[in-house]
């Protein structure tokens, strides 16, 4: 990294912003986002002062599955540019202080990808089906898949292929769409080929990777039918209903215990990058047994990995400092830094989901917008920002909440694009409406996202969303955002990763007291959020405001609020 100034274990306290690029910046009016048009915004992340960004797949794919399914894990999207301007916006990136992770797709493939088409073309039994998971059927005439997996995205977790005269043949495991057949990390080809591709990134100066599907890249080769007591794999649809259930170490597809020594060697192909603990892994990993994520980050294996189990906090002060105090005692055990998401490009949008009563009313996205109070949901998001950039550990920013986007509820379905509304009958309508591109200015229908027509249609109420309106308001998200993020590194950066608890203050006029969550952090610091739906609670007189997330009112702390304070 040329620039800025290298910083030992950088990606402890690091803020990082997630760009998904189909939906971040055009610049060809093709409609769709472009690594050119991520180089031009940089100054943007710079400006809101985040440390890295997470690029997700910007590879050669197909796109069923939103650039997931790779068919080509060393060469770029053409809808996204080429290798060249990858290298340019990482060289860029470094110039504007900000780290690069990239993801890296572990578990499947593009069918595309030659590897699959080799399997294609080769005989069953020959080492080219090897790479992947290719049983014969069961049934008379090998009419039933292997066994009884089910697909992440619905339906069987198998297809089956057909020979060159058009008899059929047999069957491939996907976990995800049938367009991404999974790997088979039994194969020293495909293990070997992964450190080629690391290293291939690496030596183009990408600061790290963000392991997708961690959880579930290795397999119990016996390919067992799942029993129930194995843990429960059908409402997979939801990741983060699951999250948490109960897997079991005789799993044959989640938390297995086979994934250890691919890590292990992965993380010594980055520790041989000098200076050293420079080049990071953060892990993707959702369907674990108890406490399973702190086996991920033990100190041969990853460094990082994502905290999941925020992304279902309800609105209380219980569920809120349960999830705090688990994650921190968890990844304590193994001496790892905290992680804090509020969104992905795979959840509904957090404005959304904290603007339903029941965070989970959001799995029924609610096309007619009843039951979804935005204001409440935007007042929450901004208080739950505010929430996470105080505490220990490093912070991820989904693209778009720093602007208070909702989830776009009512997509034509004629435009729904994710596999998961086809796969489920259209049940499901799936994660596209968080996935809607940018508003950088508030002009229809491309608002300076793209002047062509934007990939999925932009919401008109987003015009007074947009970047260029928010960028000097002093009061929207956007500047709260990057107040905070400045603030925290003067105030917080500092203070090391230890969190206290503090009593609830018993300031006269605060008779809900009891929904008030309070923190402190070094000597001085304290993070106060009132989670109350009615009462407003006093700032202590020792204290001193230095930030909000909506506007103080004589002195007092209004419901759904976060505020900062220090002490003199
Ligand atoms: C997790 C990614 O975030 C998601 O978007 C993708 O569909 C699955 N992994 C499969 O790669």
């Amino acid at each position: 990294m040329s620039g800025g100034e290298r910083q030992e274990d950088w990606w402890r306290n690091a803020v990082i912003y997630e760009i998904y690029p189909r939906s971040f910046r055009d610049s060809n009016g093709d409609g769709v986002g472009d690594i050119p048009g991520m180089t031009m915004q940089l100054p943007y992340l710079r400006e809101l002062g985040v440390d890295a960004v997470w690029v997700t797949p910007w590879y050669a794919s197909p796109m069923v599955d939103g650039g997931y399914d790779v068919s080509d894990f060393t060469a770029i999207a053409e809808a996204f540019g080429t290798l060249e301007d990858a290298v340019t916006f990482i060289d860029e990136a470094h110039r504007h202080s900000l780290r690069v992770i990239i993801d890296l797709v572990p578990n499947h493939t593009s069918t595309r990808h030659p590897w699959f088409q080799q399997a294609l073309g080769a005989a069953p039994g020959a080492p080219e089906r090897d790479r992947y998971w290719f049983r014969p059927g069961r049934g008379m005439e090998g009419e039933l898949p292997p066994n009884n997996w089910r697909s992440v995205f619905g339906g069987p977790a198998w297809s089956r292929v057909t020979d060159a005269g058009g008899t059929d043949d047999e069957w491939y495991l996907h976990l995800f769409a049938p367009e991404q057949p999974d790997l088979n990390w039994t194969n020293d080809n495909v293990r070997s080929e992964f450190d080629e591709i690391l290293r291939f990134w690496f030596d183009t100066g990408v600061d790290g990777f963000r392991i997708d599907v961690a959880h579930g890249i290795t397999k119990n080769p016996e390919l067992p039918d799942i029993e129930s007591s194995a843990g429960r794999h059908e409402s997979a649809l939801d990741p983060l209903e699951v999250s948490g259930a109960a897997i079991t170490a005789r799993h044959p597809h989640w938390d297995r215990d086979e994934s250890h020594g691919i890590f292990q060697r992965w993380r010594a192909i980055a520790d041989s990058y000098p200076p050293a603990g420079q080049r990071i892994f953060v892990a993707e990993a959702w369907r674990l047994r108890p406490n399973g994520l702190s086996r991920y980050l033990v100190s041969d294996e990853l460094h990082t990995a994502f905290n999941l189990d925020f992304l279902g906090l309800s609105w209380s002060v219980d569920d809120i400092r349960r999830r705090i105090t688990d994650h921190l005692a968890l990844v304590e055990m193994v001496g790892a830094p905290a992680t804090w998401v509020l969104g992905s490009h795979d959840v509904p949008r957090v404005v959304t989901r904290l603007g339903h009563e029941s965070h989970w009313a959001h799995r029924g996205l609610d096309p007619s917008g009843t039951g979804t109070d935005l204001q409440q949901g935007l007042r929450r998001a901004r208080a739950a920002a505010l929430l996470i950039l105080a505490l220990p550990g490093s912070c991820y920013i989904y693209q778009g909440d720093e602007l208070g986007l909702p989830e776009v509820e009512d997509l034509p379905d004629d435009r729904l694009q994710d596999p998961m509304w086809t796969r489920t009958g259209h049940a499901v309508r799936g994660r596209d409406g968080c996935r809607v591109p940018l508003p950088w200015r508030p002009d229809a229908p491309g608002f300076g996202f793209t002047t062509g027509e934007p990939w999925l249609p932009i919401p008109a109420s987003w015009a007074s969303l947009s970047v260029s309106e928010q960028r000097a308001a002093p009061d929207s998200t956007l500047s709260l955002y990057r107040t905070a993020i400045q603030l925290r590194k003067q105030h917080l950066d500092a203070t090391g990763a230890e969190l206290r608890w503090t009593g609830i203050d018993t300031t006269p006029g605060a008779p809900d007291a009891p929904d008030v969550l309070i923190f402190e952090r070094g000597t001085r610091f304290r993070c106060v959020l009132n989670l109350s739906s009615t009462a407003a609670i006093a700032i202590p007189s020792d204290y001193t405001p230095i930030l909000s997330s909506v506007p103080l009112e004589d002195g007092l702390i209004a419901p759904d609020t976060s505020v900062w304070l220090t002490k003199e």
